[in-house]
């Protein structure tokens, strides 16, 4: 027996060793092929030959899993990015640079070479003025920002936080359900509103979204529909209207309305400041004529800034780069809705709180800045617009004042898209004030999913729950929903909530109809709950470990039954990842997906 273990951990140690070797070996080969071509414009035969193992197409929008493919990223985007510094740091002109990182792009088979021009033009000014300001910047720390979740580190890197006053009020703000007939909260996210679908168009490209005009589908059933196609397409109009004609007709009652955001589509490489505006203004100026006297608290999305993700700080005001813009537009296309008082910190970095009623408080995030490409994270990570600072000091006025909060915001603290740093902050401010606020309302993953938030000191309670609304948009492989919430109108703890969605291949088989809308489910019912508070969903989390049904019924769920997720299906991997998410409030908290997996493992060897 512990021969044959010895013998294992030795096979397993001379493996392991060997593929760092090749990892080394890789890395220097890269680097001297690198800095030939940038000192002599030749691309050696060894730089082809390593480029050839160094192949990660679609790499910043598909999930690149732990493995040897991501350790090799880590040490190519090493050498990539010390290439592209020390370039400049040798007088590199600003052509060259832009060229080394457009060759990197096409070299790595980032995208396909007409968008790694597009892409890397649009952002071409952001980045070298991140190289040539960013004084701490080095290739490492770049790396573990840009490829956190695909685990690349910086050894050197070390964490901000932010004040947190101890308690001094005490006593709990929150109050118990009224028992009053419930408030009901709309929320729609992440509509990715595309002018240019067309129908007919190739609906299976390779590019970050299809159905374009000028495109032809090689086979009949990869043209685009009617209705939307679960393969990379955004929303037409048409999709749009038929959404909020549907919503409108059904529900007469919806108290207010959260739009957590993302308006602008996935065509990455074709944004402009007056595509994006022209884009954000016809949406919001939709819910203004369909709900005209209902309340909507709005929220930017990654995808709202040109370019997209980049929020830029204050020292890039007075140029060319500044995102500034997108504040101002937002206050400006908000102001209907909000208070005259929400106008300067949507100046200064899109975030907000009302007082929806007295006792009632909604704070509006910009968690986007935490969005792992949002290449101003390079250039200064720590807490940008001072809104984690700030929302310390909303947080201790409502606990002053008796108020419970509604936190929304885009990016989910606990997406591995989000800076770890930023996460783990939000999460101590979440544990600090536990009493105060009740629920958090997220977009981003265009996912039917909920994180639950547990007590740093007893890791038993869970505390908070962030509810996902999901998304309009298709993208990708889920059918296009909507939320109703029900919210007590004392405690405003979220009650209960019901997802409508309509389902895209059956819309499309009679696309002269307009699609069939339908309720997918209602929390409490299809969970067998008694109620959605932190304690129970984590109940719940454990049940889903357990239950293999329940865990199959939380995959379809989440991805709204879309046909081609359905025919993909859900193996023990997808199962345990999707059990894990809700259980990570921020990205490397990994104690209840631990205790999770475990449970999960025992009772798949007991069920077989
Ligand atoms: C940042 O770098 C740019 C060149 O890319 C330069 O023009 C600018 O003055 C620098 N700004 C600061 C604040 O150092
Ligand atoms: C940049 O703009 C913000 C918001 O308008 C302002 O608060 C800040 O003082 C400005 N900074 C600089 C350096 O101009
Ligand atoms: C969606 O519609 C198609 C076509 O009618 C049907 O085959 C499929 O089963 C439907 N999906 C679900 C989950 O009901
Ligand atoms: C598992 O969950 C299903 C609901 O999806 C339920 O019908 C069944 O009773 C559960 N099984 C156990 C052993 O709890
Ligand atoms: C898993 O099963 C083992 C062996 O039956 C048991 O000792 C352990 O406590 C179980 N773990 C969990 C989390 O249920
Ligand atoms: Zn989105
Ligand atoms: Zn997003």
């Amino acid at each position: 027996m512990w021969r044959v273990l010895f013998f294992i951990s030795f096979f397993l140690v001379a493996i392991i060793s060997a593929a760092d070797l090749s990892k080394g070996n890789i890395g220097k080969s890269l680097e001297r092929g690198l800095d030939e071509y940038i000192n002599t414009g030749h691309k050696s035969k060894e730089l082809t030959k390593t480029l050839k193992r160094l192949q990660f197409p679609g790499l910043f929008r598909k999930e690149l899993k732990r493995g040897p493919l991501s350790d090799l990223l880590c040490v190519t985007c090493d050498v990539g990015i010390g290439a592209i510094i020390k370039a400049r740091q040798l007088g590199a002109s600003r052509d060259l640079l832009v060229d080394i990182v457009v060759k990197l792009c096409i070299w790595f088979n980032l995208e396909p070479d007409y968008i790694c021009h597009k892409l890397i033009n649009a952002h071409a000014d952001t980045l070298v003025f991140i190289v040539d300001n960013a004084s701490q910047a080095t290739s490492k720390r770049a790396c573990s920002i840009l490829f956190q979740k695909e685990g690349c580190t910086d050894p050197d890197r070390e964490d901000w936080t932010i004040d947190i006053p101890p308690r001094t009020h005490f006593g709990n703000n929150r109050k118990s359900p009224s028992g009053a007939a419930p408030l009901k909260v709309l929320q729609i996210t992440d509509i990715h509103y595309d002018p240019d679908y067309t129908i007919g168009t190739n609906a299976a490209c390779k590019e970050h979204i299809c159905c374009q005009p000028g495109t032809t589908p090689e086979r009949q059933e990869d043209a685009a529909g009617r209705w939307g196609d679960y393969r990379g397409c955004d929303l037409s109009m048409e999709i749009i209207t038929n959404a909020l004609d549907h919503i409108i007709a059904t529900h007469e009652n919806i108290d207010y309305f959260y739009y957590t955001g993302d308006i602008v589509d996935h065509n990455a490489w074709d944004t402009s400041i007056s595509r994006n505006s022209d884009a954000v203004k016809t949406i919001l100026r939709l819910f203004k004529t369909y709900f005209p006297s209902t309340p909507i608290y709005p929220i930017l999305g990654n995808h709202e800034p040109h370019p997209v993700n980049a929020f830029s700080p204050d020292d890039a005001n007075n140029t060319q780069l500044s995102t500034q813009w997108v504040f101002d537009l937002a206050a400006e296309e908000w102001k209907d809705w909000l208070p005259a008082d929400t106008q300067k910190t949507i100046l200064k970095g899109g975030y907000y709180t009302v007082l929806v009623r007295p006792g009632f408080r909604i704070v509006a995030l910009n968690s986007n800045v935490c969005f792992t490409l949002n290449w101003w994270l390079m250039y200064d990570d720590v807490d940008p617009f001072d809104q984690l600072k700030w929302l310390v000091g909303v947080l201790l006025e409502a606990e002053r004042n008796n108020e419970v909060v509604h936190i929304i915001s885009h990016v989910p603290t606990g997406s591995g898209d989000c800076l770890q740093n930023y996460g783990k902050e939000f999460t101590r401010v979440v544990n600090r004030f536990a009493d105060t606020i009740v629920a958090q309302f997220n977009g981003h993953t265009h996912k039917d999913e909920n994180v639950i938030f547990f007590n740093s000191e007893n890791p038993r309670e869970a505390i908070n729950v962030a509810f996902n609304g999901g998304s309009l948009t298709p993208y990708h492989h889920v059918n296009p929903n909507y939320v109703i919430y029900d919210i007590d109108p004392e405690s405003y703890e979220v009650l209960d909530y019901a997802l409508f969605i309509y389902n895209i291949t059956d819309a499309n088989l009679s696309p002269s109809l307009t699609p069939t809308w339908y309720q997918l489910y209602s929390f409490k019912r299809a969970y067998g709950v008694n109620s959605l508070r932190p304690n129970e969903m984590a109940k719940l989390a454990e049940n889903i470990a357990r239950n293999r049904s329940l865990a199959q019924q939380y995959f379809r769920f989440k991805f709204r039954e879309a046909d081609t997720k359905l025919a993909e299906g859900c193996d023990d991997d997808c199962h345990l990842l999707n059990i894990c998410n809700m259980v990570i409030p921020y990205y490397g908290y990994t104690l209840h997906c631990e205790i999770l997996s475990e449970i999960f493992k025992n009772s798949t060897t007991t069920k077989r």
